[in-house]
């Protein structure tokens, strides 16, 4: 009995002086809130068409716009406002809105927000200054998590600039540590443009990390800003390459938000984009103006279908299987031993698909999936036309016009 009180006794002590040894009885938590984005988020984000010109009025706007177009029953949730809507920290330190912008507080915007059945995000920056050049939260970590989840903020978007000194792993770290500490759970979605590696280190820091710099609104471009450049949709998803065995429910590649309605893509380029940010298990963040929607632009963001490939439960990011001229063709391994497919044409003229699924042998390294269509017929449905065309009996020989994509979903007969 006094030899098991002894052994009680000392892992007691050894409990205690791991957790309070260094002075410090306020233990730090560095990880993240657990049980979040267990799916690629869905939502909308201010930036891409509206930039710095926010205000709650906008906010409640596209709010109202993301429930009567049909988007939040298509699964998308999230009301981000990006940078900009601060305004000045007062005497004890505590970041405000922007009184102008923002007259009636974050926490009414948030409660409006709720009362939609949506959750609203947030924007800030582990520097000094965001890229705004409005207030960072570098030494005001823990005061401004506990502001944000005092006024009901369910996302926070932690970006990148005016970090001269700082080491990305461990800004991310001290904020994820002020968000758990403050309590609420908030997903915390790393914007330091794949800088520092992130998906090296952050699948335990924070839901999501972007991998590139920022998108530009063009399908195959880059545009030179002199000390950075923007990338257009297919550059981005060049830069996604090797990233895969990083994504997984709740730890997610993120290669910017969707540019979709903006305005410059063609409705093939749309459907590419979407298509292909489904098949990466990408966030889908909506950036385009919600209240003025072509019926185009709705019918692309609220493709069920493709939807669901993104937002299936396994949560494998797809692959790039081949590559004949143009054509790129991608697989994603899906619940219930489910395919997506997609061929993408990049080239400026229309291309020939002539895919002997016979022929193939498309295997997942990553998830150790097999398509194996000599054991199992598989349904092909055409993700864009909602048809069923055909099976994996016959070879698939169709033409996919330029900047435009064919996706199927394989279901086992
Ligand atoms: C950076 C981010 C963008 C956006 C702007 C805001 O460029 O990468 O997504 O948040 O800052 O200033």
């Amino acid at each position: 009995m006094q030899k098991q009180r002894n052994i009680l006794s000392v892992i007691l002590f050894i409990f205690y002086v791991s957790v309070y040894g260094q002075g410090n009885n306020h233990a730090q938590d560095y990880t993240k809130f657990p049980g979040l984005a267990l799916t690629p988020p869905m939502g909308w984000n201010s930036w891409n068409k509206f930039a710095c010109n926010v205000d709650e009025r906008l906010i409640r706007e596209i709010a109202d716009a993301m429930v009567t177009s049909g988007m939040r029953d298509a699964g998308y949730s999230y009301i981000n406002i990006d940078d900009c809507w601060h305004g000045e920290r007062d005497s004890l330190g505590f970041i405000h809105p922007d009184p102008q912008r923002f007259p009636s507080g974050m926490k009414a915007l948030a409660d409006y927000v709720h009362s939609k059945g949506l959750k609203l995000g947030l924007y800030s920056d582990a520097g000094s200054m965001t890229c705004g050049g409005r207030p960072g939260s570098r030494g005001y970590e823990f005061q401004d998590a506990l502001s944000y989840a005092s006024w009901g903020v369910d996302y926070l978007k932690y970006d990148w600039c005016n970090t001269e000194g700082l080491k990305a792993e461990g800004a991310y770290k001290t904020m994820a540590a002020a968000l758990k500490k403050a309590g609420r759970p908030i997903v915390l979605s790393i914007c330091e443009w794949g800088t520092d590696t992130p998906w090296q280190w952050a699948a335990s820091v924070g839901h999501l990390w972007r991998t590139t710099g920022d998108i530009f609104n063009c399908f195959d471009c880059i545009e030179d800003h002199g000390s950075w450049k923007s990338w257009g949709v297919m550059q981005i998803l060049d830069k996604q390459e090797g990233l895969r065995k990083y994504a997984g429910p709740g730890h997610w590649n993120d290669p910017d938000m969707l540019e979709i309605g903006n305005g410059k893509l063609t409705p093939g380029e749309d459907r590419a984009h979407f298509s292909m940010w489904a098949m990466i298990a990408a966030p889908l963040i909506a950036g385009n103006d919600l209240r003025n929607m072509t019926g185009e632009t709705i019918s692309v963001l609220t493709n069920h279908d493709v939807i669901r490939v993104n937002q299936d439960s396994l949560g494998i990011q797809g692959f790039k299987y081949s590559v004949k001229d143009s054509v790129e063709t991608w697989f994603k391994p899906l619940k219930g031993g489910d395919w997506a497919v997609c061929f993408l044409n990049r080239g400026k003229q229309e291309a020939r698909v002539n895919f002997d699924w016979d022929g193939e042998r498309v295997t997942d390294d990553l998830s150790g999936a097999q398509l194996d269509v000599s054991r199992q017929e598989y349904k092909l449905k055409n993700l864009w036309t909602g048809k069923i065309s055909g099976s994996t009996r016959r070879r698939l020989n169709t033409i996919v016009p330029s900047h435009d994509i064919l996706m199927f979903r394989m279901s086992a007969k």
